[in-house]
């Protein structure tokens, strides 16, 4: 019973990816489909000018590192004018390049190194704040009737005095700010330093579309949007209502429901806003960041696919890893999808612990697997390909605002997945000549890319077979899916192009499983996250160890 295949493709001996995107500058469109994404923190990936943090001249000097893994673009964390409360995510001048990460000459010659090993660029597009020292917020709060007066989510206190409704910070404690000046108060989703703009006035909405068109012109490929679901807040400013769910121990804003904060109606209008500027330019796309279920973040695909080209999926990170969940996860999403939508996946991210320690090592690379064969672009973080787990932060070098805010809550440290990149076994892991801004992980001697690059078990090899093996099979870049087992703790399924067939059977236990899989008989093993089964025939049922997952190839 094989699983019903899309019609046949001609694919010649044009790599899938290249089928699916054409190549940078010929108009190919929809790159992105058969893409893999890399994103870059560059606080963190390769500090150029001795002084512990990352920086552009770094990312380019190791572009190498990105094309010897193999993947199609690369995401850049936020570079640009900042005070740095919120590590760059709180913006001074969206138009220029921080000088703690370099100059717009040094992004230029990023991007155009980049375009020539065929790697395209986004960036970062953060709408939902700015930084309390733009100069659009500095003229704001200086009275009720400036020209931005109205840019910004400015109330007067409550008729009893006090804050103008619940509303409480992501970061935790009360969202809203008194302002001497103006004798009114502000909201902030994020950190008091990170004004949110009202995205209800015209005149942002323009300034910011402005924005993008300005990166755009420079010739980035196009942007992951900060947030995107949170750009929009009840326009009757109304409580949010208490969560029967709250557990102690999760953050303070899980107290309340986000429902008047976050995905409000009217939000698909501002994405829909973003993409006809996108569509301005060739070959862009869009992604939004989004912690959603799959039926509400699928909504931002836009009914016409006129929203983003890739709305985040998150649930690797939001739901326990578990045969019987990912099995459903992926017939939820793939239910959910608009006609003609292209899903995503991502395992990890500078917000969340890193998945090797969230996992284990084991299971890591079996995730590794799924990632790299599910249908979908993927997203790698900087560091998980060589199996970075996370770091350990003393409290007094802690940096993240977040768990300066809130000490202590069990996955809320930030700065555990934002360490440097760890490059080779010398003292700084060849990431900087000084100390870095945050400590590496320990046992850096052995996981770097260096030892790693030469080892036929390291988690870099497995990342970088699983990419050639993705470019190399239209059935896996741009293939169907279809589930065939979620249980017993094994993941199986089927990809499927034209006359290929790809079958991927994941133990994503630590005990060793027999299945059945009758749709793989005949088929020969291409890829084990163990070592040495390279071509051995499968019959009726596959074998795999603890923490194993295989590639078949059916036909
Ligand atoms: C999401 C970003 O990924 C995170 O790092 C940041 O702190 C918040 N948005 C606020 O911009």
């Amino acid at each position: 019973s094989s699983p019903a295949c899309l019609p046949a493709a001609a694919c010649g001996m044009v790599p899938a990816w290249r089928q699916a995107a054409g190549a940078l500058g010929m108009g190919g469109g929809e790159w992105w489909r058969g893409a893999v994404i890399y994103q870059i923190y560059p606080r963190s990936f390769f500090d150029s000018d001795g002084d512990g943090v990352g920086d552009l001249p770094g990312i380019t000097g190791r572009l190498g590192h990105v094309a010897y893994l193999g993947v199609d673009g690369i995401w850049l964390s936020p570079f640009f004018t900042s005070p740095m409360k919120d590590f760059g995510y709180d913006v001074a001048d969206y138009c220029d390049v921080d000088p703690l990460f370099g100059t717009l000459a040094d992004l230029d010659a990023l991007i155009a190194d980049a375009h020539a090993r065929d790697i395209r660029i986004l960036l970062d597009f953060v709408p939902n704040h700015t930084s309390d020292q733009h100069p659009w917020f500095r003229e704001s709060r200086t009275s009720r009737d400036n020209p931005k007066a109205d840019w910004y989510m400015w109330r007067d206190p409550a008729p009893g005095g006090g804050p103008p409704n619940n509303w409480r910070s992501m970061f935790g404690g009360g969202g809203w700010k008194w302002c001497e000046e103006r004798g009114q108060y502000y909201y902030h989703a994020f950190l008091a330093e990170q004004p949110d703009l009202d995205w209800r006035n015209p005149a942002v909405v323009a300034a910011m579309h402005e924005v993008l068109r300005f990166w755009l012109r420079r010739g980035v490929d196009g942007f992951r949007v900060d947030v995107i679901w949170h750009l929009l807040k009840d326009p009757q400013w109304r409580d949010n209502p208490p969560n029967p769910d709250f557990r102690p121990g999760e953050p303070e804003v899980r107290k309340l429901l986000q429902i008047r904060t976050c995905d409000q109606p009217g939000i698909l209008d501002l994405v829909k806003g973003f993409r006809r500027v996108l569509d301005e330019f060739p070959d862009t796309a869009l992604i939004g960041e989004l912690y959603l279920d799959f039926e509400r973040l699928c909504g931002y695909y836009g009914e016409a696919l006129d929203g983003c080209h890739l709305p985040f999926n998150f649930h690797l990170i939001m739901d326990p890893w578990r045969a019987d969940v990912v099995a459903r996860s992926i017939e939820t999403y793939e239910a959910a999808l608009p006609k003609g939508a292209w899903p995503n996946w991502v395992l990890g991210n500078h917000d969340n612990g890193r998945v090797a320690s969230r996992f284990g090592r084991g299971q890591a690379r079996v995730a590794a697997m799924f990632l790299l064969t599910a249908r979908g672009t993927p997203t790698i973080f900087q560091g998980d390909e060589i199996g970075l787990e996370s770091g350990v932060i003393p409290p007094d070098l802690v940096r993240d605002p977040q768990e300066k805010n809130e000490p202590g809550l069990p996955g809320h440290d930030r700065d555990i997945a934002r360490t440097p990149m760890q490059w080779d076994a010398t003292r700084f892991a060849g990431f900087s000549t000084v100390e870095p801004w945050l400590p590496l992980v320990p046992g850096h001697e052995t996981c770097n890319v260096a030892v790693e690059a030469a080892d036929p078990r390291s988690m870099l090899t497995l990342y970088r077979r699983l990419i050639a093996l993705r470019r190399a099979r239209p059935a896996l870049a741009i293939g169907d899916v279809m589930v065939l087992t979620g249980a017993n703790d094994v993941l199986a399924y089927m990809r499927c192009r034209g006359d290929e067939r790809v079958c991927i059977a994941l133990n994503l236990g630590a005990s060793p499983r027999e299945v059945a899989l009758p749709e793989a008989a005949g088929g020969r093993i291409v890829l084990s996250t163990g070592l040495d089964r390279d071509g051995e025939t499968v019959g009726e049922t596959v074998s795999l160890g603890p923490d194993e997952g295989v590639v078949i190839e059916v036909a």
